[in-house]
């Protein structure tokens, strides 16, 4: 399938929604059907309501994580668990390529991203509805990535909250500049018909859940979002 989405772009589907009795197949199938990254939510019943999976999931699903041509799918681990540190370094042995994790839940962030880039991980920092950017003030130069929640974490099949499209924008801002290479990924319902609004607010990193599981054809959806970008 011929990619027709600028480089800048990434879909990253989150499994959340998959199949889990089929994990490993549905794995392979969003891979083949596009998929730039793998987005992995880990929930730990505490910091949010749900309880999903852990670092031996990880483990088990990544030697399939790469494309037919063998090139690796970077696993993009979300923890919302509290606290971050010890399972931010299982994930990153368990082969996490980029991990992120909500400010609120460590008790010393910069800590926290350190100790994920020590293990050799891309570092993110995720921003709930109603957190503020002020944190980062003091870390922008140390992380990778940041992930903008578009709705509260915990569950798939939300509905987008519009609010997050400033919050992208104010975003964008502070990473241009910091001249930084800084990837801004948004979380929570994206689908076909919001994905480009979201892109024009500055996101470059597209999390997407029920709108790719929840359609029998998976290459399609990702191919509308695709066709959504490219506009
Ligand atoms: C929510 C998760 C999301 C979720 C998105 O806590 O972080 O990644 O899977 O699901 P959709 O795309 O269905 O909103
Ligand atoms: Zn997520």
């Amino acid at each position: 399938m011929p990619n027709t989405t600028p480089p800048a772009f990434r879909i990253a589907p989150s499994l959340l929604s998959a199949d889990f009795a089929r994990l490993g197949d549905e794995l392979k199938a969003v891979i083949a059907a596009g998929a730039d990254w793998i987005h992995f939510d880990v929930m730990d019943n505490h910091y949010v309501p749900n309880l999903t999976f852990g670092p031996m999931v990880c483990q088990a699903l990544k030697p399939h994580a790469k494309k037919a041509d063998g090139t690796a799918v970077p696993i993009d681990v979300h923890l919302m668990v509290q606290p971050v540190d010890a399972l931010a370094a299982a994930f990153a042995d368990a082969g996490a390529d980029l991990i992120s994790f909500h400010p609120d839940a460590s008790g010393h962030v910069h800590r926290s991203v350190q100790a994920i880039k020590a293990k050799g991980c891309k570092a993110g920092l995720v921003f709930n509805p109603a957190a503020s950017l002020d944190v980062l003030d003091w870390v922008i130069d140390d992380i990778d990535l940041i992930l903008i929640m578009s709705v509260n974490p915990g569950f798939g099949g939300q509905s987008f909250i519009d609010s997050a499209l400033r919050k992208i924008e104010q975003a964008r801002k502070r990473i241009d500049a910091s001249g930084k290479d800084i990837r801004l990924e948004v979380d929570g319902g994206i689908k076909t018909d919001n994905i480009r609004r979201v892109a024009d607010a500055g996101a470059d990193t597209f999390v997407a859940g029920s709108a790719i599981f929840g359609k029998p054809d998976y290459a399609a959806v990702i191919a509308a979002m695709r066709a959504e970008l490219a506009m």
